[in-house]
C-alpha cells in the first residue's frame, strides 16, 4: 500500500520501464501497484497522459464523450516532423506513401464511412469474423500454419530448443496475411514489416531505425496496393473483393488492408509469447494441462488476453480538457489509454489473476465504434497456437536467456517476450 507520506517520493510503476520490457511477474506487480497510485492520470514524459482505471479507459476508448478523438490513434510516437526531418527516411516516403494513404480504420474520423470499412470486416458477416460453423476448418488451416512454421524452423527431437518467439511471429504473419489475402510469398516479409509499423507507434526511433520503420511502413501500403488491384475483380474472392462490393474506394481498401496487416502480427504472436512464460512459470503447470480439452483451452486463452495481451495500450486526444464520467480531469493533449491496465482494476475485476475470476468485460479490443474487428480471428488464433504447442510439446520447459540476448526494448504499446522452450 503507497501511504499518503510516500507519495512524493514513490516511483510511478510505469514511469521508465514498458510492460515490453518486464517478465510476466514484473507486470503483475508493477500494475498492481499502478492501481495503488493516488491519482487516476500521470503526464508520461513521452507527452502522452497516461489513463489506466477500466471506466475511464472504456470511456476515452469509446470516444464518444465531447472533446474526445480517435484521429491521433495511428500517428507514430516521434510525430510526423521527426520523420520529415529524418532525410535517410524521406525517399522511403517518396517510394510508397505519397499521396498520402488515406485514413481507413483506428483514425478514420468520418463516421458514416469508418462504418461502412468496418461493417465489410467485422459483424455477423465480417470478413474477418468466425462465424460458430466456421470455426472447426478455420482452427484446422491455423494449425497447418503452425505446423508450416515449425517444420521450416526446427527439427522435432526431444531436448531440442523451440523458439516460441520466432514461432508465434511467423504464425501470426502466416494466419493474418492469408486472411487479409496477401500471397504466402509475402508472407514471411509481413512479420518484418508490421515489427517496424508497430514499432513506429509506441517507440521513441530516431535516425537508421526510424528510416527502416517508414520504409516496413511503406511496404505494406504497397503490398496491399498490389493485392487490391489484383484481387478487385469480378474473379476474385476474398477481402479486397469485399470491399469493393461495399463500394469502398480502392485507396481506402488499400489502407484497410495494410492496417489489419499491422494490426494483427505482433498483438497475437506478443500474446503467445507473453502467454507461454506465465503457463509454463508455474511449477504445477495448472493452466498449462487445461489446454487438453477444447473448454479450458477457451478459458485460458480468454484469461491470457486479459492479463498479458500483445497490444497493452491505445492512443486518443482530448482535443479540449475533458471531464470524464468518473470525475478524471484530462487536460487537452494526446492519451495513453492503457486498456492492459484496466483489465485488472481491481474495481472491475476483483481477482483478475484468478481464472475463474468475475469481472466485466475486459478491454483487450477496445471498446465502441473501433472495437477490434480482429477480435474472433485473433482469440481462436491464440487459442489453437497454444494447444498445437501444448501437444507437440506437452513437457515443454522454459530455456532461460536462450538465444536472445539483447534487451528488449521500451514499448508503450506493443509488448512480448524472448521464450524458448526445451522440447
Ligand atoms: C490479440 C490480438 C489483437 C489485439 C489485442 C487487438 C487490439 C485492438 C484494439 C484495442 C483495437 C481498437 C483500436 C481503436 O479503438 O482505435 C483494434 C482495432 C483494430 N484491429 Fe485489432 N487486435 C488484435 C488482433 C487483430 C487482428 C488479428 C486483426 C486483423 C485480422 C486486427 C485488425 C484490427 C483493425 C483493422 C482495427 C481497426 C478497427 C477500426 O478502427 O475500425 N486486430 N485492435
Amino acid at each position: 500500500m503507497i501511504g499518503e507520506l510516500d507519495v512524493a517520493v514513490a516511483e510511478f510503476p510505469f514511469g521508465e520501464m514498458t510492460c515490453n520490457e518486464m517478465s510476466f511477474t514484473e507486470r503483475d506487480e508493477r500494475y498492481r501497484r499502478l492501481h495503488e497510485w493516488p491519482e487516476p492520470t500521470y503526464p508520461h514524459p513521452s507527452g502522452l497522459r497516461m489513463i489506466w482505471k477500466y471506466a475511464d479507459v472504456r470511456e476515452v476508448l469509446d470516444a464518444t464523450t465531447p472533446g474526445l478523438s480517435t484521429a491521433n490513434s495511428l500517428d507514430p510516437l516521434v510525430g510526423f516532423g521527426r520523420i520529415a526531418a529524418t532525410p535517410r527516411a524521406l525517399p522511403h516516403v517518396v517510394r510508397h506513401l505519397v499521396p498520402p494513404p488515406a485514413a481507413a480504420t483506428a483514425n478514420l474520423t468520418d463516421d458514416q464511412l469508418h462504418k461502412r470499412v468496418w461493417s465489410t470486416m467485422a459483424g455477423p458477416t465480417g470478413h474477418f469474423t468466425i462465424a460458430p460453423g466456421e470455426r472447426t476448418h478455420r482452427a484446422a488451416a491455423m494449425a497447418e500454419h503452425f505446423h508450416a512454421v515449425c517444420d521450416s524452423l526446427h527439427q522435432p527431437r526431444a531436448g531440442a530448443h523451440l523458439d516460441v518467439t520466432t514461432i508465434s511471429i511467423a504464425y501470426a504473419a502466416q494466419t493474418v496475411g492469408a486472411a487479409v489475402g496477401l500471397p504466402p510469398t509475402d508472407w514471411p516479409q509481413v512479420a518484418v514489416w508490421s515489427g517496424a509499423q508497430s514499432g513506429l507507434l509506441g517507440r521513441a526511433m530516431r535516425g537508421r531505425e526510424l528510416a527502416d520503420a517508414v520504409r516496413a511502413l511503406g511496404w505494406l501500403f504497397t503490398v496491399s496496393s498490389r493485392a487490391t488491384r489484383a484481387r478487385r475483380g469480378d474473379e476474385a474472392t476474398g477481402f479486397a473483393r469485399r470491399l469493393r462490393d461495399a463500394g469502398i474506394s480502392r485507396r481506402i481498401a488499400v489502407s484497410a488492408m495494410a492496417n489489419s496487416l499491422a494490426a494483427g502480427v505482433h498483438t497475437v504472436s506478443g500474446t503467445l509469447q507473453q502467454g507461454v512464460q506465465r503457463l509454463l512459470a508455474d511449477p504445477e503447470r495448472k493452466w498449462w494441462k487445461l489446454l487438453t480439452e477444447p473448454e479450458g483451452c477457451a478459458r485460458v486463452a480468454a484469461k491470457l488476453l486479459q492479463l498479458d495481451p500483445g497490444l497493452v495500450a491505445w492512443k486518443r486526444r482530448a482535443e479540449t480538457p475533458v471531464v470524464l464520467r468518473s470525475g478524471t480531469q484530462l487536460p487537452a493533449g494526446p492519451l495513453l489509454v492503457m486498456f492492459g491496465a484496466a483489465n485488472r482494476d481491481p474495481a472491475a475485476f476483483p481477482d483478475c489473476l484468478d481464472l475463474h475470476g468475475s469481472g466485466k468485460l475486459p478491454l483487450t479490443f477496445g471498446f465502441g465504434r473501433h472495437i477490434c474487428p480482429g477480435k474472433s480471428m485473433a482469440t481462436l488464433a491464440v487459442e489453437v497456437f497454444l494447444r498445437q504447442l501444448y501437444e507437440l510439446a506437452p513437457d515443454a520447459e522454459l530455456v532461460p536467456h536462450a538465444g536472445h540476448t539483447a534487451p528488449r526494448r521500451s514499448d508503450l504499446l506493443f509488448s512480448g517476450a524472448d521464450i524458448t522452450v526445451r522440447w
